[in-house]
């Protein structure tokens, strides 16, 4: 035959991360023998190859290839490149189509697609991953017996012997040598490159068995978009990122930080302070020696663009109370995109979320909706100033970035004096701070406004004290349970305290990251958000409330809040015993505040800046994303997720005995020194 074109799928049973997969099953039918299967579908491919190594451990897989009359080639076990060339040698073929027995999903449709192309334009290599446009798993090189050849004779290193095509398409060409061939890239049109079909582990088993379970024999890889479509679900869970084993393995390697760098100087130039947010910033890492960016998460792991793993203990300042991508969430909000994500009148998903907030949070009888916890809070304040046609304000907590709020705060550039005058501080846990305010500005405050639970326990008592003078003075009284909802129960501080405020803001845990918040409160002061100004476009996007809905029902269903604040207790326990073993114990400690812990400095002899400095960059080369609090989120609960962050911990603190108590620590920081934006809490 002149034109001969023959496949060669290469396949080996010795995968360390999934062994044997190649003849495990795919609905019965050993992952090989499917593939073989998809590829026989080829209207030109002439013969079909199966190519593996010498070693005895391969003797299963060239027994059912036998058995099923494959041709089968065994040859050098590191070497794959000289078994193509035997292989082509011997049956005289004038193409080769290299395949990997990691892609069972491989398509027959696109094979085609790059023979025809290299056939009909004379052309060395062809390919669909010189620019990635298919899902990763649709893998399909074409080249010519001639470009085999010349790769084989310049070939020399290890690496490019053994992935057979290193030289031809030239993708690590800093790294290994490239050969100068007429190369073309087969493009899909729409980019599905972000979607994993490959099989590597265990988890990429379970889903393209639930492929090959579900759809008829003979599908296109169209029609697995479509079924994917249908369930994106299995598409979220089968993207996780690694096992902890994985993830483990990557910590104990030295972390580089060359792109978040890279990416800091990029941004920096467009984005004030390269964040959105001030805690998200460079000036909380040792800049330098951290990453400045994260690419994704799943589940309580990040991964940053440098490909180093952690276990995130910020949960992107909270919100996450569930895990990142939570399949039942995002698949719910993904269901909703399909239908709208915004009306022009306001969708019932609202009422239906008014109605499930009312059911749980005691002081709730009415609710609106804002975009951030600052919605709320500035919403409330208006409210309480309508109500009592009064206007000062007291504080004790954060409450946000308006006016109102900052302007009591350091960090109070560009707002009025008038308006910083209207806003007055008291202590928390501290009743008669308050009682001092409202006696002495008596008949003038419009509400107290104040984290009902924070870093520090309450003191119930104390609660109870605010909620009588605020009787007594005719105050609204405003709980801000940004934080504390979600976290500390189901229905907030309040419920867990039983003292019941007038209004209350949620934010930040109610929709597991999705943008959304909430006022609640009594009916006669919600009634007046009909006579002030309260409206926004994005009130009642229907996204951000699909997930709010989904994740409070999940949070009820199976406990969650109570499953987090009881990992929270055995955390803060090992910690502190480690921490209690080591030189450190008189100057680190872990809070007992088991629903949010900290970490504590007490009298360390450097200044706090440095100490915290130390801190974050050892945790992150240990593998833990960790500020000052332990953020605790449903994920945290599962996969060995306690033990490694045990051990991790455990090897921050040997390393940071040395660190913090020799003669100058200063030489141990490698980034720059964190700043501090204000001190609230
Ligand atoms: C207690 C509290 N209230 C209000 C806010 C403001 O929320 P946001 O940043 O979503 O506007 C925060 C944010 O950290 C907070 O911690």
């Amino acid at each position: 035959m002149k034109n001969k074109i023959i496949a060669i799928i290469q396949c080996r049973l010795n995968s360390r991360r999934l062994p044997n997969k190649a003849i495990l099953k795919l609905n019965k039918v050993p992952v090989i023998i499917r593939m073989l299967n998809r590829v026989k579908k080829s209207k030109l491919i002439n013969e079909i190859w199966v190519a593996t190594g010498i070693s005895k451990e391969n003797d299963k897989l060239c027994k059912l290839l036998l058995k099923k009359n494959i041709r089968t080639f065994r040859g050098d076990d590191n070497n794959v490149l000289s078994r193509f060339m035997d292989i082509a040698s011997k049956t005289k073929a004038k193409y080769i189509v290299r395949l990997t027995a990691d892609c069972p999903l491989v398509d027959a449709s696109i094979i085609d697609k790059a023979i025809t192309s290299i056939t009909k334009y004379k052309l060395d290599y062809v390919s669909n991953i010189l620019k990635r446009t298919y899902p990763d798993g649709l893998d399909v090189e074409v080249f010519s017996r001639n470009t085999l050849k010349k790769t084989f004779e310049n070939v020399t290193d290890d690496y490019s012997k053994e992935h057979v095509t290193t030289y031809m398409h030239g993708l690590h060409k800093k790294k290994y040598k490239k050969g100068q061939f007429k190369k073309f890239n087969i493009e899909n049109a729409i980019n599905f490159s972000h979607m994993r079909w490959t099989l590597d582990e265990e988890k990429d088993f379970h889903f393209i068995n639930d492929i090959f379970c579900n759809l008829k024999n003979d599908f296109f890889w169209e029609d697995v978009l479509e079924y994917l479509t249908k369930y994106p679900e299995k598409l979220i869970r089968n993207n996780m990122i690694g096992t902890g084993l994985k993830a483990n393995k990557v910590n104990k390697k030295k972390k580089a930080f060359l792109k978040s760098n890279k990416l800091f100087k990029r941004a920096i130039n467009t984005v004030p302070l390269a964040s959105q947010t001030f805690s998200k910033s460079y000036t909380m890492w040792p800049k330098g020696n951290s990453p400045l960016f994260f690419d994704r998460g799943h589940g309580a792991r990040v991964v940053d663009p440098d490909g180093n793993h952690y276990i995130d203990y910020i949960l992107g300042l909270l919100p996450i109370t569930l895990g990142y991508c939570d399949p039942d969430v995002d698949n719910a909000v993904i269901q909703q995109i399909m239908k709208g994500t915004i009306f022009s009148l306001p969708s019932t998903l609202e009422m239906k979320l008014s109605e499930l907030l009312v059911s749980i949070i005691p002081s709730a009888e009415m609710v609106r909706f804002g975009k951030n916890g600052s919605d709320a809070t500035t919403a409330a304040i208006r409210l309480a100033r309508a109500f009592t046609n009064r206007d000062l304000i007291a504080v004790a907590g954060y409450h946000g970035w308006h006016d109102w709020y900052i302007g009591s705060s350091s960090r109070n550039l560009g707002v009025p004096k008038s308006v910083e005058k209207l806003t007055k501080k008291f202590t928390f846990n501290d009743a008669e701070s308050l009682k001092y305010l409202l006696s002495k500005y008596h008949n003038k405050f419009a509400c107290v406004i104040l984290e009902p639970s924070g870093l520090i326990d309450a003191d119930k008592s104390f609660l109870k004290s605010v909620r009588e003078l605020c009787n007594k003075h005719k105050v609204v009284l405003i709980f801000d349970e940004v934080i504390s909802g979600f976290r500390i129960n189901l229905g907030g501080a309040q419920k867990k305290y039983n003292v019941i405020p007038d209004l209350s803001c949620f934010g930040k845990g109610m929709a597991n990251g999705y943008p959304i918040s909430a006022i609640v409160g009594k009916r006669k002061i919600m009634k007046i958000m009909k006579e002030i100004f309260f409206s926004t476009t994005f009130g009642g996007e229907t996204l951000s409330i699909t997930a709010a809905l989904t994740t409070i029902k999940k949070l009820k269903r199976l406990n969650i809040v109570e499953k987090n604040i009881n990992y929270g207790k055995l955390l803060s326990e090992r910690l502190n015993k480690i921490i209690n073993a080591s030189k450190l114990k008189n100057y680190i400690e872990i809070s007992k505040v088991y629903w949010w812990p900290r970490i504590i400095l007490k009298d360390i002899p450097i200044t706090e800046d440095l100490a915290v400095s130390l801190l974050r960059q050892e945790f992150i080369e240990q593998g833990l994303f960790l500020g000052s609090t332990f953020n605790i989120c449903y994920a945290h609960t599962k996969n060995n997720i306690l033990k490694l962050t045990t051990e991790s911990f455990h090897r921050s603190i040997e390393n940071l005995s040395v660190k913090l108590l020799s003669k100058n620590p200063k030489i141990y920081l490698k980034g720059d020194t964190i700043e501090k934006t204000f001190k609230v809490r």
